[in-house]
């Protein structure tokens, strides 16, 4: 793998920073998750406008901005500010929001009006002036990816200087990547970033997972993240505002699920047989 993730599991943010009400409650949650051991944490520039990049922020300086080192900040630059000069601007206005002076990890969105070529010189720009230390993207299925490779290539990156990871859509629920996306980025040694995999919290109400998952002395959290972080090179990122629900998640890291479990899960949660579309939130 050209990047090797520390952690199975990081913690979301989108949704954070949306109410003035939750503010403080929700920077205390990022601190929890910090405090307890999380290590990777993941905002984006759309997320409330900004603000769950503040949020983030506010909790890496109260944690102790001297412990920044220890944390794999990741970002998202939209679509529409991926041009060479904006992508160099909008990850300066995210590291202020963040208060941090570089990022771990800065990924693409999705796939937007400009060029990849344009993205990754923005990205260069970035990692020269070491504000950025790796670049990713997200939401892509194989056909971006092979043109984001040529982009990579036309500009004569080469190892650790080309994609580290692509951010997409995994969980129970949504399983279409196992068919032929997986096999791609391991191929192409790009390490795998699990989205929503409690299923945007919809997998945490299915009952049969949480009978299952009460028969291992699991929840069905737990469950549904050991699952997902079963593959190698992978780290899913579930959001939780609650602390113990963020220890909850934490805990399932550790889980080894059994040849009889995965087989079980199977025929809740049906392999991809066929190519289906990339599911994307
Ligand atoms: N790149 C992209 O396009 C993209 C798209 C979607 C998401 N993401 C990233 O992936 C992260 C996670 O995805 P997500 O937020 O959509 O969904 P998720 O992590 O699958 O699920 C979050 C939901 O589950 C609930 N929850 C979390 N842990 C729980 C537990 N142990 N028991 C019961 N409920 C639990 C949360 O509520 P509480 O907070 O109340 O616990 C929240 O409602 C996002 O926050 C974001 O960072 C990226």
């Amino acid at each position: 793998m050209k990047y090797n993730f520390s952690e199975k599991i990081g913690l979301g943010t989108w949704r954070l920073g949306e109410s003035d009400h939750t503010k403080q409650n929700e920077i205390k949650s990022i601190e929890h998750a910090l405090s307890i051991g999380y290590r990777l944490i993941d905002t984006a520039e759309m997320y409330a406008n900004g603000n769950s990049e503040l949020l983030v922020g506010k909790a890496l300086k109260n944690i102790g901005n001297s412990k920044r080192d220890q944390f794999t900040v990741v970002s998202k630059v939209l679509p529409s500010n991926a041009s060479a000069s904006g992508v160099v601007k909008a990850c300066e206005a995210s590291l202020r929001r963040l208060g941090c002076d570089y990022l771990d990890i800065y990924l693409l969105h999705w796939k937007g009006p400009y060029s990849f070529d344009q993205t990754l010189e923005g990205f260069q720009v970035l990692k020269h002036r070491g504000l950025i230390k790796n670049h990713g993207v997200s939401n892509f299925d194989i056909v971006e990816l092979n043109k984001w490779s040529d982009a990579e290539k036309s500009l004569g990156l080469q190892g650790s200087n080309t994609l580290a990871t692509n951010q997409v859509y995994y969980s129970l629920s949504a399983r279409g990547i196992e068919f032929d996306l997986i096999p791609d980025l391991t191929q192409k040694e790009v390490s795998l970033m699990a989205y929503s995999p409690l299923g945007a919290g919809d997998l945490v109400r299915n009952k049969k997972l949480c009978e299952l998952a009460r028969t291992l002395g699991l929840t069905g959290a737990q469950l549904a993240l050991a699952w997902v972080i079963r593959q190698p090179n992978t780290v899913a990122i579930p959001k939780s505002v609650s602390k113990t629900r963020i220890e909850e998640n934490w805990s399932s890291k550790d889980i080894v699920l059994s040849k009889d479990t995965l087989a079980a899960l199977d025929l809740l949660f049906t392999p991809p047989k066929a190519k289906t579309s990339l599911a994307i939130l």
